[in-house]
């Protein structure tokens, strides 16, 4: 797979995820089989004036190749901050968020406005593109209140012209934020109006899944977002599934704990936050790694007061052996 003139070795990439996908998340999923991820989004204002990217623009050797994903509204600050990023870390690509359905972003003019803007969205493409020496691609939505086929392959087209080489879809309206159905259909009409790679995104949460966004819409590509969550085994079920139509064996309980525990020491090693925001990423990991697990809700109301990993660590523990031994 090529993304403008970089060789990419997989076309499932683990998904751009604000306050989830940061570093000790990355480690994991490539552990577990992801070979292709997005650094957090970061806002080109808080690149250009207030260099709040410490935690977000962390470099680990084992964290490649990797992408990175600015947010902004003027084609200007976007390429000033642009350069600021590309000083500290060098990604394969650089995306353009324009899906990102928060009202605060929105009502600056960024993310998923842009697609009701799309002459300011081609603007933002047509001057990385031309300023920058490496392939800038788009995250869009399939619309924003409701899905007009003709406009959104209008913008796609759009976004080709201009530069992008690729485009990322997340088959929801902005309206739709994270709920309800994915539409195939918009996200087949993206592929269908441009030459560049398309990939798909939304409800990746199986092998079968993944399969289902690449036969429906004829994609290059897919995004797994949220299914990763507590299952970083994903990428190397789908990797199999496609390529042998065989399912790959649930990880074991002792595997998840084991992997659980190692992310949590991810989290203490990398995070710079406060102990009380730390305590919180991992709580909410925790409860993603034991949603499926007998017990889960007796462990999410056992864990809701924890203030210290120590015993948070010991809950974990206790609920996974506690299981094994029925
Ligand atoms: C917590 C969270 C954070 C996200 N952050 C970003 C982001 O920073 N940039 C982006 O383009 N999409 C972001 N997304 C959207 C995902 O990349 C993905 O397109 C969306 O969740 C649909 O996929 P899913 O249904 O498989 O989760 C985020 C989604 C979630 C749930």
């Amino acid at each position: 797979m090529h993304i403008g003139s970089s060789e990419i070795s997989t076309n499932i990439f683990l998904a751009p995820l604000a306050g989830v996908a940061d570093l000790s998340f990355r480690l994991i999923a490539r552990e577990a089989g992801a070979k292709f991820a997005f650094f957090e989004m970061i806002d080109c204002n808080s690149m250009i004036h207030a260099g709040k990217d410490k935690d977000i623009l962390q470099l680990h050797s084992e964290d490649l190749p990797i992408a990175a994903q600015l947010l902004g509204a003027d084609p200007d600050d976007m390429l000033a901050a642009a350069k600021i990023l590309l000083q500290k870390v060098s990604p394969t690509f650089l995306d353009i968020n324009s899906a990102c359905p928060v009202r605060k972003v929105v009502g600056k003019g960024s993310g998923a406005q842009l697609m009701r803007e799309p002459v300011r969205l081609w603007a933002i493409i047509e001057k990385l593109a031309s300023n920058l020496d490496l392939p800038i691609t788009v995250k869009l939505r399939v619309g924003f209140k409701q899905i007009d086929l003709e406009d959104l392959a209008r913008i796609a087209q759009g976004c080709e012209e201009r530069g992008a080489a690729a485009l990322f879809v997340h088959g929801r309206t902005r309206d739709q934020l994270y709920h309800g159905q994915v539409n195939y259909e918009a996200i087949k009409t993206v592929k269908d109006s441009v030459n560049i790679p398309v990939f798909g995104s939304g409800d990746i949460f199986s092998a079968e899944l993944a399969k289902k966004m690449l036969v429906e819409t004829g994609c290059d590509g897919a995004l797994v977002a949220r299914g990763a969550l507590g299952n970083p085994w994903i990428f190397k079920e789908i990797e199999h599934y496609l390529a042998t139509g065989e399912r790959l064996p649930e990880p074991t309980l002792e595997e998840k704990k084991t992997v659980l525990l190692r992310h949590l020491s991810y989290i203490q090693q990398y995070r710079h936050s406060r102990p009380t925001s730390k305590m919180g990423l991992m709580r909410k990991h925790a409860l993603c790694y034991v949603k499926k697990i007998p017990y889960s809700a007796k462990f999410r109301q056992n864990i809701t007061g924890l203030k210290d990993p120590s015993s948070l660590i010991k809950k974990i523990i206790e609920i996974f052996d506690g299981v094994q031994e029925k």
